[in-house]
């Protein structure tokens, strides 16, 4: 499914610093920026010729799709609600199947939104790392300036977020530029050939992300520069319990998902 075509605009009493915003925002992403005036989002679309808007917003920064179906922001999505259940003693699978610690360092190939890198970041703590990159442009521009600027109070969920470095690339280019054991645990989540998720959140990123699958070099690289596992999400009893790698699945109750955790052959 191609991303969809769009231009950066503005919402409709936008002053001069949120149009300056809104140039920025085009000239980093090379589209281009058209002044909304008083227009709504599928006129604007329509005289463009493109199937979304970018919409720069004193409240955030969204692409809203022209026919109305969708918005796509930054956001925690459950980030908050698993800081609560590792505080509470619940667990939290993600971290269980990493063994993650503060002060260790987690590569995260599959960005997305970063709700997994900054779940991460709060159980590495401030001496600890997280590194992610996102494939998509968009998707990775709008993640990089979320962690940055995005406010919620409690569970020090902000703290881990601004702690996420989050870049642009695709891993099956970078991993490979990476030096070996250079991070305790490299972690995937790509993007299910049949969605499990009923959440709104997962199908606006389905609709920009890419779904090219993963290569079996990925995971050899992955398993090359991470020191202690490579961990990869799927759904339950999923493609990957075939890798054989795999030393561990962590489950999550009565989760449709879970952590497959393979093991370094170069430890
Ligand atoms: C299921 S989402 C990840 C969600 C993420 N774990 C979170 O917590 O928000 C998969 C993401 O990986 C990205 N992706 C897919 N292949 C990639 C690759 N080769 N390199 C980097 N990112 C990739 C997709 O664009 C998509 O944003």
């Amino acid at each position: 499914m191609p991303s969809p075509t769009y231009i950066v605009t503005t919402s409709q009493k936008a002053d001069a610093v949120l149009r300056e915003e809104a140039e920025l925002w085009a000239a980093r992403l090379g589209v281009p920026f058209v002044p909304r005036r008083a227009r709504s989002i599928p006129d604007v679309c329509g005289v463009a010729g493109v199937e979304a808007a970018l919409t720069i917003t004193h409240l955030r920064v969204g692409l809203v799709m022209a026919d109305g179906s969708d918005e796509y922001f930054f956001h925690p999505n459950m980030a908050r609600m698993r800081l609560h259940n590792m505080d509470s003693g619940k667990g939290e699978p993600m971290i269980t199947a990493m063994g993650l610690g503060p002060g260790d360092s987690v590569l995260d190939g599959t960005l997305g939104r970063a709700a997994d890198a900054m779940v991460a970041a709060r159980a590495v703590g401030p001496d600890g790392l997280v590194v992610g990159y996102e494939a998509d442009p968009l998707v990775a521009a709008l993640t990089i300036h979320g962690l940055a600027t995005y406010q919620i109070d409690g569970r020090g969920l902000q703290d881990a977020m601004r702690r996420v470095q989050a870049r642009h690339g695709d891993c099956e280019e970078i991993l490979p530029t990476l030096a070996t054991d250079s991070f305790d645990v490299v972690y995937f989540d790509p993007f299910f050939e049949h969605t499990i998720e009923q959440s709104q959140a997962m199908a606006s990123l389905r609709r920009l992300g890419q779904h090219r699958e993963l290569s079996p070099d990925v995971f050899v690289e992955a398993a090359r520069v991470a020191r202690r596992c490579v961990v990869i999400k799927q759904r339950k009893a999923g493609p990957y319990n075939a890798h054989p790698d795999v030393i561990r699945v962590v489950g999550g109750g009565g989760s449709r998902i879970e952590y497959v955790v393979l093991g370094d052959p170069f430890n």
